[in-house]
């Protein structure tokens, strides 16, 4: 069955090694006849939420107009939203944690628009040699997969990756690549 999948990238470093891994996965994803949009909210103009609680008593909708707008269509129907972030101070980017945060407008009781999401996944890369360092990122987004009702698909966390390009080397590209193949 081909899947409506949403890849939210959070480096702000055009052609950076997020971008790179995601680029890979989606090729994985395309490949397999899956429709797959990128979109990098770094580039984008999102306010975080502000704790209003407007949308718990407007349908679900969020008052603030800003860039989250750009986004919203394509969450509103996609089946499968991949996360793909640099590793920042141990965690998920402010950028990408932003977005995120702004699901709560979905989480209101009386939304007239509830996500279809029924499945996520995690790709990050950081300059840690080792998966643990990566702990606090991955539970956020466990956390996040649990408390949305997405079922997790997978988690691909690339080590030891700095420099821009640096995830060129190893093997990377090629795991990321399988990993939208069966997505
Ligand atoms: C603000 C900032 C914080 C970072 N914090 C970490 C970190 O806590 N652990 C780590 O392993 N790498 C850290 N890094 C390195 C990046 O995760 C790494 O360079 C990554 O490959 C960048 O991906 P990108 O090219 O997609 O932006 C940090 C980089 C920046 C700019």
């Amino acid at each position: 069955m081909n899947k409506k999948i949403l890849i939210l990238t959070g480096s702000p470093r055009k052609n950076g090694n997020s971008d790179m891994l995601a680029d890979a996965f989606m090729k994985g994803a395309q490949e397999k006849g899956h429709i797959v949009n990128k979109i990098e909210v770094a580039k984008l103009n999102i306010s975080g939420c502000t704790a209003c609680e407007m949308c718990w008593t407007k349908d679900g909708a969020c008052v603030q107009c800003d860039d989250m707008a750009e986004i919203k269509p394509l969450l509103e129907s996609v089946d499968v939203l991949v996360l793909v972030s640099p590793l920042y101070f141990f965690g998920i980017s402010a950028q990408l944690k932003t977005a995120i945060d702004r699901l709560c407008a979905y989480c209101a009781g009386n939304c007239k628009k509830p996500l279809n999401i029924k499945e996520s996944a995690l790709i990050m890369c950081g300059e840690c040699d080792e998966e643990r360092f990566f702990s606090g990122a991955i539970d956020t987004y466990r956390h996040t997969a649990d408390y949305m009702k997405w079922k997790d698909r997978g988690i691909l966390i690339a080590t030891s990756v700095t420099a821009k390009g640096d995830v060129l080397q190893g093997d990377w590209l090629t795991k990321a690549q399988a990993f939208g193949a069966r997505i």
